[in-house]
């Protein structure tokens, strides 16, 4: 893969629940911006048509609808989004080796049929809303570092091209699985940005520096008077970072 210039390393999460307030999003960030998060809030409210009108304007759409459904529920959903052309979408790794590896098949057949590149696929690992004390009320009894990358590893054996990571599991993942895996960070926050309901964050220049390949970012963009201006001045924070990680 060629390297990413600065400003393809960021994603605009769209947590919006009208069409209307997140293309008149989209078009206020057209000139700084290429890809953007569509998530299931969105997608609810809308439908597949607000994915086309996002593509319509020349961007690209991470369709982040976390997939976790037996294996051929899961690769129908899967090839289903790929129809769409979306350049990014994700499953539970938790899911299972079986579904992860129908969904690779999926959306790799959907995208040769259409004459496309395939769209990347990420698992997620475990939430970060999870703490070790909630995830062993639902029976998952372990260290949670060791069991991000017990699941990032699987993912990776089951063909997909990467995961969604907190700020706190960037370096580890990136050591274990190396540096052609995809590393999708949310949880950022600029110094100069309100940390809202995120605990566990890092500023755009640290995410990438520790080796995220793409940093999310919602609110600090999408919830400022200015949003054009908050992604200058975090596209600039990663680039000057770019050269250092
Ligand atoms: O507004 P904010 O920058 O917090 O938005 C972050 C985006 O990333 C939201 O769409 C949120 O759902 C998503 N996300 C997250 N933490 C995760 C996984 C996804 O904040 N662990």
């Amino acid at each position: 893969m060629a390297p990413l210039k600065p400003e393809e390393r960021l994603i605009v999460a769209l947590d919006f629940d009208t069409g209307r307030s997140a293309l008149e999003m989209v078009d206020r960030l057209l000139d700084n911006v290429r890809i953007f998060k569509v998530g299931s809030e969105l997608f609810t409210a809308c439908g597949p048509k607000i994915v086309g009108e996002i593509q319509k304007r020349g961007c690209k759409v991470f369709l982040d609808l976390k997939f976790h459904d037996i294996p051929n529920t899961a690769a129908k959903s899967a090839a289903a989004a790929a129809r769409l052309g979306v350049f990014m979408m994700n499953v539970h790794a938790s899911g299972g080796e079986e579904m992860m590896k129908r969904c690779a098949e999926a959306v790799k057949v959907e995208a040769h049929k259409m004459g496309v590149s395939a769209p990347k696929l990420i698992a997620v690992t475990v939430l970060t809303s999870l703490d070790k004390k909630a995830l062993k009320k639902i029976g998952v009894d372990v260290n949670i570092q060791a069991h991000v990358l017990a699941l990032s590893h699987l993912a990776a054996r089951a063909g997909l091209d990467g995961v969604v990571s907190s700020p706190m599991e960037i370096g580890p993942v990136r050591k274990k699985l190396g540096g052609g895996f995809l590393i999708v960070t949310p949880g950022v926050r600029p110094e100069w940005a309100a940390s809202n309901d995120q605990k566990r964050f890092a500023t755009p220049a640290e995410a990438v520096r520790k080796g995220a390949t793409y940093v999310v970012v919602g609110r600090p963009i999408t919830g400022v008077e200015n949003p054009p201006v908050a992604c200058q001045r975090i596209i600039e924070e990663i680039k000057g970072a770019c050269g250092r990680s």
